[in-house]
């Protein structure tokens, strides 16, 4: 537990994490979190930790899985600023430098801040000496969202090496699409089919970056065409909040992204659907939420949610930094 990462103990994106790190540090921990949830085990690894949770932007899950972990964990959530931009001086113009800068003042053990700008992340975290959590940076990166949908791939398949991912929807903007990609291609033989409509295409230097670690890729418009290969089908929404043109789904011509009956019906029976949420219509709620493939929201007995996921990274996570050990 001593590998120190660039930038640690901030966590700004994802390319600072190892393969070793996920496997032998995080995603174990995080397997004991999800025990001490299940035995309702009153152990507080957090007692006496302190955290600022200062979210611009919208936001339920990250919020809410930060500050419970914390909370369940025994420590204090000391200051919380849901809505930072209207409610805090920042919307008298406060820079972020200076929101960080007088936070730290204050004193915490660490940060958790969604900021709506793509590297705001990064900017608290150069001023900052309390760790910094990036909960969302814009159309950045997304970490912590990707550390739990990896392991709530792992959980399903034992597994990440060799599997086919399936990225869909908004690839230019879902922040968690961006942190994902990084960490999914540092396993060996993962495959990813990239889905989505020609004007959501994935940024040019995250397909340098593919290319670079040899990674299997291949950019299409119709899910159709893979879903019968596909293990994890990884759906997005189009990022309106942070920019991105709605477009019409029902207009085929444009692309095949979303995730109904037929495509189920087309996929593995062991393929799972997962999405980081809020879910609009990119997924055929009706047609999808009742098959047991699907484990976006609801844990059925063994099968964990993403979303419960989720709170054991969290959790896990929160341990690791507040101990200061990697
Ligand atoms: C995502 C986000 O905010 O980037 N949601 C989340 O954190 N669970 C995805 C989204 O907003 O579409």
């Amino acid at each position: 537990m001593n590998a120190k990462f660039e930038g640690w103990p901030h966590v700004v994106k994802t390319q600072q994490f190892s393969r070793e790190w996920l496997e032998s540090t995080l995603f174990p921990l995080a397997d004991e979190e999800g025990r001490r949830f299940r035995m309702h085990d009153a152990g507080k690894p957090l007692v006496g930790k302190e955290m600022v949770s200062l979210f611009v932007g919208e936001s339920l899950r990250t919020r809410a899985r930060f500050e419970i972990a914390m909370k369940r964990g025994g420590g204090d959530v000391i200051f919380v600023s849901p809505d930072a931009k209207r409610t805090s001086s920042m919307a008298k113009g406060e820079s972020l430098e200076d929101t960080i800068g007088i936070l730290n003042e204050f004193g915490a053990d660490v940060i958790v801040l969604r900021h709506d700008e793509e590297g705001g992340a990064a900017r608290a975290a150069a001023v900052s000496e309390i760790p910094i959590i990036n909960a969302g940076d814009g159309p950045g990166q997304h970490p912590t969202q990707a550390f739990l949908d990896l392991y709530t791939a792992r959980k399903y398949f034992g597994k990440i090496d060799g599997l086919h991912f399936a990225m869909m929807g908004d690839l230019t903007g879902s922040r968690t699409i961006h942190s994902l990609i990084y960490l999914v291609s540092r396993y060996p033989g993962v495959r990813i089919s990239l889905v989505s409509p020609e004007n959501h295409r994935i940024g040019s230097n995250l397909i340098e970056h593919l290319e670079e670690c040899r990674v299997v890729h291949r950019e299409l418009r119709d899910i159709r065409e893979v879903a019968s290969e596909v293990d994890v089908f990884y759906q997005t929404r189009i990022q309106t909040n942070l920019g991105t043109q709605a477009w019409d789904r029902a207009d085929v011509s444009q692309g095949f992204t979303i995730i109904n009956k037929e495509v189920l019906d087309l996929a593995k029976k062991n393929a799972i659907i997962m999405h980081p949420l809020p879910c609009l219509n990119e997924i055929v709620r009706g047609e999808v939420d009742d098959d047991l493939r699907a484990v976006y929201i609801k844990t059925r007995g063994e099968r964990i949610s993403q979303v419960r996921c989720g709170l054991f990274i969290t959790s896990a996570l929160l341990r690791i930094i507040l101990s200061q050990e990697a």
